[in-house]
């Protein structure tokens, strides 16, 4: 049977409900996205949050982000970006994180696919780390489950996606993660956020998707952040259960209230 599950990500949610990043209100565009989650995705098995929850990092902004995605607790996931404060993240999604050393990740098991959300925040830095421990923490999960098809989701890219000014804050020690994919060959794809746009990389025998963001998308293949006009977005897998899978991106037109 397949498993359908969705990835929103970067949504830099705000305290302030009219806070805005590059002309863009975060609130209201997360709003459309969750309403189009609502309508055309309720029966969707997981929710993935893969980074950038809470833009200004406060407790106050993860409690309204618990309210925003009240009906996906029972089946959601949240991995840290680099805009997050780990701590207020554990306080406010509870069971909903799992706790490894100082790092925020997941393993779940649906559709007979396994689901494997890692921690890749270096806190007050752009860039992102995995770090040895949690490298040895994901070879363990791999090495229990050898034969189930797996999925990786993280907040930043660990293959260059040819845009220099973003190819600089990917994930500085990547290899940790690659090394361990020609070992486990379960693993079918890395799927991750911060970049704000859509891409697809295959290199070093590694299927790298990324995943627009639910708030202001950028530019690719810029030599500066450049706003792009195109509406927000998220992405979506069927996971069938012999490791073939279909995904796809969904644009969530947001009507601006005049
Ligand atoms: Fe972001």
């Amino acid at each position: 049977m397949t498993a359908r599950i969705v990835q929103i990500t970067d949504l830099h949610l705000m305290a302030d409900p009219l806070g805005e990043l590059k002309g863009v209100c975060t609130r209201t565009n997360l709003q459309g996205v969750l309403d189009v989650l609502r309508r055309d995705f309720g029966s969707a098995e997981l929710l993935i949050v893969s980074g950038d929850l809470a833009h200004d990092e406060l407790l106050e902004t993860y409690e309204v982000l618990r309210e925003m995605l009240a009906e996906w607790l029972p089946k959601l996931r949240v991995i840290p970006g680099n805009h997050e404060n780990r701590g207020f993240m554990r306080q406010v999604f509870g069971e909903r994180v799992t706790a490894v050393g100082d790092r925020n990740v997941f393993a779940d098991t649906i559709g007979g696919w396994r689901l494997i959300g890692l921690d890749s925040q270096l806190v007050g830095e752009v860039r992102g780390q995995l770090g040895e421990s949690q490298r040895d923490w994901l070879a363990r999960e791999l090495a229990a489950a050898p034969l189930q098809p797996t999925g990786i989701f993280l907040h930043h890219p660990t293959l260059e996606v040819g845009t220099g000014w973003l190819d600089e804050i990917r994930v500085e020690d990547a290899d940790l993660l690659h090394e361990l994919l020609p070992k486990n060959r379960q693993v079918k794809f890395v799927c991750v956020g911060h970049i704000h746009h859509e891409m697809m990389v295959f290199q070093k025998d590694v299927l790298m998707l990324t995943t627009p963001a639910t708030s202001v998308q950028f530019l690719p293949e810029t030599d500066r952040l450049i706003p792009d006009p195109i509406p927000p977005g998220f992405r979506v897998f069927d996971l069938e259960a012999d490791g073939s899978f279909r995904t796809r991106v969904v644009r969530v037109p947001l009507q601006l209230v005049p």
